[in-house]
C-alpha cells in the first residue's frame, strides 16, 4: 500500500457534520460518530495539491468549468465503468441531492407520483414530498439479509399519474450492486409505462463487484433516464459539492437543464472544479487502494461480531461503507437499543428507521475509518450487544 488510511485525523471543530453536529442530532457531544456518509481518511494528494496550488493564485471570481472537466468525467466513466458518453450529455450542478430535487420539478407537475424503493438514502423521498409530488413506496424485499426488488409491486402500483422512479444505484444503505438482468426488468416497466429513472450512482464508484451504469445497458433505456453522479463520496470531497447529470435523451437533458438554472445551481465553485478535476485525472490509484482498505474493514467488522458473539448481524455490502446492521435478534426493544447505544456504547448510528418504516430494527454503521478506531468503535458496541 502506498497510501496511509490509518493515519487517524482529528475531525472537531473543522465545521464537519459528521463530528461537530453531534450534539444537535444525537443530543450528546461525546459519541464515536460512524454515521454520516463520509470518510474520515484524507483526501488524496494529488487533490489537496492541486487545491493548495489553486488556493496559492490567491484569486476567487466566478468560476467556469472547461472542456478538459467535461472531457475527465466522460474518461472516468469508460474508465471505470465502460461506458461511452458524449460530453454533450453532462450538465455540472453542484450536488446530487439539489440536483435531484431540480429532477422532481422538471419532470412531474404537483400531485404527480413518484415511486421510490425503500430502504433509502432519505433525502431520495423527502424531497418529493418537499416538492409536493406523491411519494408511492416500492419496498425492496428482504431475505437473509439479501434485499431485491418486487417488481410485482412495482407494477401494481403504477397509475397514469406515475412519472418518475428514483433508483439509487448502488443502493445506500442496503450495499445492493444491481445486475444487469434487474436493472433490464425494472427498464422494461418504466419503458412500457412512460416514466423516467433517475439513478442516482453518487456510490457506484465504491463497489466490490462489477457495476452497470443504468443508462449504459441500452440506447432505449438510456433514452428514459437521467443519472446522476458525483466525486465527493468517491474522493471524500463531498463538502466541495461537486456533482453532475448525464442524459443522451436531449429533451431530458434541456429540461433539467432549464430547471437547474431557474434555481440558480449550475454551477460548482473554484475548488469543487479543481477536485473533480484532479480526482479523474490522477486519483484512481489511490481509489484502487481505498477499495481494498474498505473491504479489509467490512470483513473484519464481520469476523469480530461473529468471534464476540454478537447478536448483531449484517450481509457484507456488495457496495459502499455502509453496514446495514440487524438489531433484530437483539432482546432489548427499540428505543432501549437507541438509548443503549448513546448513553453507554456512546456511539452514533444511523436509525434505520430514518431510511423509511422498512428500516425498522436496522442502524447503519459507516466503516470509513481507521481500523483503530473502527475497532475501538466494535468494542463499545459488543460490550452492550
Ligand atoms: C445515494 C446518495 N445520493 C446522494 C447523496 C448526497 O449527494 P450530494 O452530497 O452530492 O448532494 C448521498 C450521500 O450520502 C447518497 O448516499
Amino acid at each position: 500500500m502506498i497510501y496511509n488510511f490509518d493515519e487517524q485525523i482529528n475531525r472537531k471543530n473543522t465545521n464537519c457534520v459528521k463530528y461537530d453536529a453531534l450534539d444537535k442530532y444525537f443530543g450528546y457531544e461525546d459519541l464515536q460518530p460512524l454515521w454520516v456518509a463520509d470518510m474520515d481518511f484524507k483526501t488524496p494528494d494529488v487533490i489537496n495539491d492541486a487545491i493548495i496550488k489553486r488556493a496559492q493564485h490567491g484569486l476567487y471570481g466566478y468560476a467556469k468549468a472547461s472542456e478538459k472537466t467535461f472531457s475527465l468525467i466522460q474518461k472516468w466513466m469508460k474508465k471505470r465503468h465502460d461506458w461511452d458518453i458524449d460530453t454533450s450529455w453532462i450538465s455540472l450542478v453542484n450536488g446530487v441531492v439539489p440536483a435531484y430535487s431540480a429532477a422532481i420539478e422538471a419532470y412531474t407537475e404537483i400531485d404527480d407520483e413518484i415511486i421510490v424503493q425503500t430502504p433509502v438514502y432519505f433525502p431520495l423521498f423527502k424531497s418529493v414530498k418537499a416538492n409536493g409530488r406523491k411519494l408511492v413506496t416500492n419496498p425492496l424485499k428482504e431475505e437473509n439479509g439479501y434485499y431485491s426488488m418486487d417488481l410485482e409491486d412495482l407494477k401494481s402500483k403504477i397509475t397514469s399519474k406515475t412519472k418518475l422512479l428514483t433508483l439509487c444505484s448502488p443502493h445506500n444503505p442496503v450495499g445492493r450492486v444491481w445486475n444487469k438482468n434487474e436493472l433490464n426488468e425494472l427498464a422494461k416497466i418504466c419503458i412500457e409505462n412512460n416514466i423516467i429513472i433517475i439513478s442516482d450512482e453518487i456510490h457506484a464508484d465504491l463497489v466490490f463487484k462489477k457495476f452497470t451504469p443504468l443508462a449504459s445497458i441500452s440506447k432505449e433505456i438510456s433514452d428514459i433516464t437521467l443519472t446522476l453522479n458525483s466525486a465527493g463520496k468517491t474522493f471524500n470531497i463531498a463538502g466541495l459539492n461537486c456533482a453532475y447529470a448525464i442524459s443522451q435523451n436531449k429533451e431530458i437533458l434541456e429540461k433539467f437543464n432549464k430547471e437547474i438554472q431557474k434555481r440558480e445551481i449550475q454551477s460548482i465553485n473554484v475548488f469543487g472544479l479543481v477536485a473533480l478535476e484532479s480526482a479523474y485525472e490522477f486519483g484512481e490509484e489511490w481509489l484502487n487502494e481505498l477499495l481494498l482498505y474498505l473491504k479489509s474493514n467490512i470483513s473484519y467488522t464481520k469476523k469480530y461480531l461473529k468471534e464476540k458473539n454478537s447478536k448483531i448481524t449484517f450481509l457484507e455490502p456488495e457496495a459502499t461503507y455502509l453496514l446495514w446492521l440487524s438489531f433484530k435478534n437483539n432482546s432489548n426493544n427499540l428505543v432501549k437499543v437507541k438509548q443503549k447505544l448513546l448513553e453507554d456504547a456512546k456511539i452514533a448510528l444511523n436509525d434505520g428507521r430514518s431510511f423509511g418504516i422498512e428500516g425498522k430494527g436496522y442502524f447503519r454503521l459507516n466503516c470509513a475509518l481507521p481500523k483503530k478506531n473502527l475497532e475501538e468503535a466494535l468494542g463499545k458496541i459488543v460490550t452492550y450487544f
